[in-house]
């Protein structure tokens, strides 16, 4: 087992009718005027914005609204976000929604802790590194990124379509109320979505080359196992409230680094290959990684096969073949199949994506520019990327 710093700050308010604690708990974070940030008017239509405000009114907490924020949240916005907060004297941040809302809202966060003043951008074009963020809290209305305790921020700029990450603990939010009801008017591709990058941020860590780690490996081995389940649930019940619930601690627990401790960080291979189709295309996060996850796993399964052995027996019910690269390979087609089975495309295709010759060697060089070599699994060059993506249509 590899040495690791495990930093989880987030307060965890989680239940049925936790929204109620919003205005204590921003009280309590000594706010006096908030940033209250979303994406459509639904969260309007539905009543849960008014709630919240009634109990900002209530803690006599003064508040301006901020919404608009879409899937692959875009950096106009943020720029939008931080105008408003500065001319306003906003000094706590409230992201109501998803993980596009909460992104958008830590990147405001960043600028606003700024003391140099520069660009945001800076900080996702890794020429600075955020030193501050000014405190956040969520409530979240989709499981799916973790990002309500998770220390990334992805956000995508317009021009170029390049969609990129910060990764600093400042980002942890301070506290995120977490109603699993929240979740349930979630279109199911939305709720299969969430459920893929969710399995995807422990699979992504799970697929690590060194070190022996059981009490991790059981860890996420659970965590996948009850996603899988409860999506396939979720399917037929998108009402089921036990589901709902499983589905939303588990989304939290993937990515707020868990599940990676003790191993050399992971993969991440197939997230940084999805958001250059996110920053090209505009797909959902989890259909992408979903699309490209098959073919990642064929094209790099022989470097540790029995890693991918223990991930078909432990997790997806495979029997053992007679060779371990049998059972890596049979793991590798369930894990499809279960993609298929809550409706989430497993090619480019499905994805809706047909990349032309240019932009198949666009995106892969746009991917190696952000990261350089990729992966641990094994360390994916330019060229191994272009492969990857056109075998993936
Ligand atoms: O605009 P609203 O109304 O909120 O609609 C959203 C959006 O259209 C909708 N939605 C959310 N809650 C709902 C709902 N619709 C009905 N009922 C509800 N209760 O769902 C759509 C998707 O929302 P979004 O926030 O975009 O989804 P998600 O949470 O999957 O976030 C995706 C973004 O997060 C990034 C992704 O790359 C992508 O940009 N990621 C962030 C990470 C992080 N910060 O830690 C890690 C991830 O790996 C990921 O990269
Ligand atoms: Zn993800």
């Amino acid at each position: 087992m590899l040495n690791f710093t495990y930093y989880t700050p987030t307060k965890v308010v989680f239940g049925k009718d936790t929204v109620s604690k919003v205005g204590e708990l921003t009280k309590a974070a000594k706010a006096t005027k908030v940033l209250l940030h979303y994406g459509s008017e639904r969260v309007k239509k539905t009543g849960l914005l008014g709630e919240i405000e009634k109990q900002l009114d209530a803690e006599g907490i003064g508040y301006v609204e901020l919404g608009g924020v879409v899937p692959n949240p875009r950096l106009s916005k943020v720029y939008e976000g931080i105008d408003l907060c500065r001319k306003e004297g906003v000094d706590f941040l409230l992201a109501v929604g998803g993980g596009s809302v909460i992104d958008s809202i830590k990147a405001i966060g960043y600028a606003l802790a700024d003391e140099e003043q520069g660009d945001v951008w800076d900080f996702y074009n890794y020429d600075r590194t955020p030193k501050a963020c000014m405190p956040i809290g969520v409530v979240l209305t989709i499981a799916a990124t973790g990002s309500e305790m998770s220390n990334s921020s992805v956000i995508t700029k317009e021009e170029g379509g390049v969609k990129r990450g910060c990764n600093t603990d400042y980002a942890r939010p301070v506290w995120a109320v977490m109603d699993p009801t929240l979740t349930m008017t979630l279109p199911e591709y939305q709720t299969s979505c969430g459920a893929t990058d969710i399995c995807m941020h422990t699979l992504e860590r799970y697929f690590s080359l060194p070190g022996s780690m059981e009490i991790t490996d059981s860890i996420a081995e659970a965590l996948l196992r009850t996603v899988m389940k409860q999506a396939k649930i979720l399917m037929k019940e998108p009402d089921n409230y036990e589901a709902r619930a499983e589905i939303m601690w588990a989304g939290s627990l993937s990515h707020n680094g868990l599940t990676g401790c003790g191993s050399d960080g992971g993969d991440w291979a197939c997230h940084r290959l999805d958001h250059e189709l996110g920053g090209l295309y505009d797909v959902a996060h989890g259909a992408g990684l979903a699309a490209i996850w098959g073919t990642w796993a064929r094209y790099v399964f022989d470097a540790k096969p029995e890693r991918f052995a223990q991930l078909a027996t432990n997790v997806l019910g495979v029997t053992p073949k007679e060779t371990v690269e049998a059972t890596a390979l049979a793991g590798i087609e369930a894990m499809e199949q279960f993609f298929r089975d809550i409706k989430m495309p497993v090619n480019l295709r499905e994805l809706g994506v047909n990349p032309t010759d240019e932009e198949y060697k666009l995106l892969a060089e746009k991917c190696f520019k952000t990261t350089g070599p990729l992966g641990s699994m094994k360390k994916l060059m330019t060229e191994d990327m272009e492969k990857i993506y056109r075998a993936a249509l």
